[in-house]
């Protein structure tokens, strides 16, 4: 082990230099134009993992390629654990360009901080995998368990091709558990295990006027204004409380309990300092529960994108002939991503006026993921994080989504370990996005010890 370490420290700049190379690529998988980018990426993926010593291929999909890479398994591996290593080498589209220090696939260091789309959201941990598993490979160090990367090009656009994938390939990624390192860690004294995720359903609401935008001086009046019955509707939405007046959308929730939430309440938390980092001017969510609770633990409506009318230079005095919003709830165990649009469409309807046509399109969709922590999996990878960070680790709940992994459960019936990498300040899917250098060396120790650890259990 202590070669593999070695190896380790020797090789960052060059580490470094390779992640550089891999936030070049414009990745952008909710962008057609973007096809060919997705592509080369994954094309260079394979390639990458075949220098380190891995058995790479990408497989076609209907959407983008999933680049599979192996450990060679020796005869004498039968009955070792297997266990595979998912990520995404997807990206977030990284508009508005305009707020980039540095232009978002020009990878720039600024300190201890690799500047690039993607950096944090996943490349970088992606990376962090591949060099462990080269460092042993490298320096002759017997690899103590069997190991599968799968690494998919649609994440961030709902995970469209990879659940058949699994199905098809059910014999050949049988595996005893799943790491995922595609989820945060609250500082870097604070390694993470994470037991929960928020599930997500995904649509599209317009709203239709008049067949065509109109002079607003000439028939504003006398018409709706879809614009307006947009936000008239989502503003009914919420309660004066923050909770969501839709009727039914709270089935299945299970209330918090007072241990989670004496144990949620231990991460250090500073209000000022939260309201700081995200910039606003007060903070805002549901009563009754702490801004902890409301971002990991609780369900939202979100309206992500909002278009109506003219949006150049100058104005333009009409009656626009449409309205259109982008909205993603996040949802928590107990919640149907398809149950979710049912209320939400018979809520919708109800509430919209006869004056305009509505028409809802559905989107990806996933549940939320909760595991028991106290696995003894769990427990093999509470002790790598604690070797590799020096700290003790916590255990956290989080917000975000990662639709693959009740599907790792329902076909491939296995858990997974969330073993986050990402910081608050980093950036995901904002503009500036960053990834940590010195998270992303003790990222390589911590996988690199992780397998030793948990190659033994059983
Ligand atoms: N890395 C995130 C998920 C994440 C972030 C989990 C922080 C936990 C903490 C992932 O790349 C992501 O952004 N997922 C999308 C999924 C969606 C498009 C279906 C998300 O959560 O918005
Ligand atoms: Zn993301």
């Amino acid at each position: 082990m202590e070669s593999v370490l070695n190896y380790l420290s020797q090789n960052q700049s060059r580490f470094v230099e390779e992640l550089c190379h891999y936030v070049r690529f414009r990745s952008v998988s909710a962008q057609p134009q973007h096809r060919g980018d997705m592509r080369a990426c994954a094309d260079w993926l394979v390639k990458h993992c075949r220098a380190i010593g891995l058995d790479a291929r990408a497989c076609p999909t209907e959407g983008n390629p999933i680049v599979i890479a192996k450990t060679l398994r020796k005869k004498s591996s039968a009955g070792r654990r297997h266990f595979l290593v998912y990520g995404h080498y997807d990206v977030q589209p990284p508009e508005p360009f305009e707020l980039w220090k540095t232009p978002p696939f020009e990878p720039t260091i600024r300190g201890r901080s690799l500047f690039g789309r993607g950096a944090s959201d996943n490349k970088g941990q992606n990376l962090a995998h591949l060099k462990a598993i080269e460092a042993y490979l490298k320096t002759g160090t017997e690899f103590p368990c069997d190991l599968t990367f799968v690494i998919e090009g649609e994440e961030e656009v709902g995970s469209k091709s990879l659940a058949g994938f699994l199905r098809k390939h059910r014999a050949e990624l049988a595996c005893d558990a799943v790491v995922i390192s595609d989820t945060g860690m609250p500082s870097p004294k604070h390694p993470a295990l994470t037991y929960a995720l928020r599930g997500i359903a995904a649509f599209e609401i317009s709203l239709r006027g008049p067949s065509r935008d109109l002079h607003s001086g000439i028939f504003g009046g006398s018409v709706e204004n879809p614009a307006m019955a947009l936000a008239r509707l989502l503003a009914k939405v919420h309660d004066d409380k923050g909770h969501i007046a839709i009727p039914h959308f709270y089935d299945g929730v299970a209330p918090l309990t007072k241990y989670e939430r004496k144990q949620m309440a231990r991460v250090p938390f500073n209000r000022e300092a939260y309201r700081k980092l995200l910039g606003v001017p007060a903070l805002h969510g549901e009563h009754g529960f702490t801004p902890e609770e409301q971002r990991t633990a609780r369900p939202t409506f979100e309206i992500n994108g909002l278009t109506s009318g003219y949006q150049g230079e100058g104005s333009k005095t009409i009656v626009p002939a449409w309205a259109r919003a982008k909205i993603t709830t996040r949802l928590v165990p107990g919640q149907q991503p398809e149950k979710i649009i049912k209320h939400v469409r018979a809520f919708l309807e109800k509430n919209c006026p006869p004056t305009v046509k509505m028409e809802l399109e559905a989107g990806h969709g996933a549940e939320a993921y909760l595991v028991s922590p106290t696995s003894d999996d769990a427990q093999a990878a509470l002790r790598a994080l604690k070797q590799a960070f020096g700290d003790e680790p916590v255990l956290l709940r989080e917000g975000g989504s990662i639709p693959i992994v009740n599907q790792f459960k329902k076909i491939l019936g296995v858990d997974t370990l969330l073993l986050g990498m990402a910081l608050p300040d980093d950036n995901a899917h904002s503009p500036n996005e960053k990834f940590d250098l010195d998270i992303f060396a003790r990222g390589q120790r911590l996988s690199a010890l992780l397998w030793r650890e948990l190659a033994s259990q059983k």
